[in-house]
């Protein structure tokens, strides 16, 4: 199998699990609220962040049946995430995997609405007893998402992103702060899903911190092939919205180092990931190749 078969495969199974979950922890179907949170969450992405949840536990012998839920409740933040990120007030987006985006399927209140359960979908998910059978595990793979999610992660990265478009905050953005923008923006829920793998499989110290450096390499060149795409790619092939960060003189790592020297740091994120599992050997295979699929993206 390709990778790309594997993690359209990997997609399929989570794709049934998150829709297993929202009927049964979701609002009752038929609801306007269930509708547009089926719309936000189901029928498409490549829910890679549940990818690296179970290929991050299997490194440490969990099965991906027992990650899928840890796995599913990432996705549930990131696409509360997404639906927020395309409102008016925020990036105004219209499309969103190749689909209109939610509020302009129903509307910004439902949008709003829908986001915000999704974001507490996540936590009831992650704090089932089907997550993992030790309520210790459970606690852990919480706090580690909810300071992933919150204002010292992703929120706090969509903060500095809004206040450089909108406030023209800071005048002049250097590299540290464009990086450290999309560190918390991107890497913080990407590099988490990585460690909540590790947390699934009991592992600490060393092990755990690695897995953990993997997905904050992966984040950057994540959101680095983002920004390449958004330069060079077009609506029909992402899905969304192209050439939007340029129109909107914004600040990537794209925009102030040009699109070479991004892709080089883009190369170097990718070589740092692949470095990080060395000590895990073959078994790491799956993992590199996702690192290597990251960079492919921005291609
Ligand atoms: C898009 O994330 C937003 C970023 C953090 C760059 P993805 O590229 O993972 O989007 P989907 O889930 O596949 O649609
Ligand atoms: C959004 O970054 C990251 C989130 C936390 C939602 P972008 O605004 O670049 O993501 P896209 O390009 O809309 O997917
Ligand atoms: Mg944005
Ligand atoms: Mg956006
Ligand atoms: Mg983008």
């Amino acid at each position: 199998m390709t990778f790309m078969q594997r993690l359209g495969a990997a997609a399929g199974l989570i794709e049934q699990r998150l829709s297993e979950l929202l009927a049964e922890c979701g609002p009752e179907k038929g609801e306007r609220l269930a509708d547009a949170m089926e719309h936000a969450l189901l029928g498409g992405g490549k829910r890679f962040r549940p990818f690296l949840v179970v290929e991050t536990a299997r490194l440490f012998d969990v099965v991906p049946d027992k990650a899928m839920d840890a796995g599913a409740a990432f996705e549930c933040v990131h696409c509360y995430s997404l639906a927020h990120d395309d409102l008016p007030a925020m990036d105004d987006d219209d499309l969103r995997r190749g689909r209109p985006t939610v509020h302009k399927a129903f509307d910004e209140w439902t949008a709003i609405l829908a986001g915000d359960a999704l974001l507490t979908l996540a936590f009831e998910i992650m704090s089932r007893q089907g997550t993992h059978p030790d309520a210790a595990v459970r606690s852990e793979l919480t706090r580690l998402l909810a300071h992933a999610a919150g204002g010292r992660g992703m929120v706090l990265g969509q903060m500095l992103d809004l206040a450089a478009d909108k406030r023209g905050e800071p005048a002049a953005p250097t590299i540290g702060h464009v990086q450290r923008l999309q560190a918390l923006k991107t890497g913080a829920l990407l590099a988490a899903a990585c460690e909540a793998g590790a947390v699934l499989g009991g592992a600490t110290g060393e092990m755990r911190a690695a897995v953990r450096r993997y997905g904050e390499h992966l984040g950057l060149a994540f959101q680095i092939a983002d920004d390449l795409l958004d330069a060079e790619g077009d609506a029909e092939t992402v899905g969304k919205a192209t050439g939007k960060d340029h129109a909107a003189g914004k600040a990537t790592l794209v925009s102030l180092l040009g699109i070479e020297a991004a892709r080089a740091r883009l190369e170097d994120a990718v070589r740092g990931a692949e470095r990080e599992l060395a000590p895990f050997g073959d078994k790491a295979a799956t993992l590199i190749e996702a690192a290597r699929f990251t960079a492919s993206r921005g291609h």
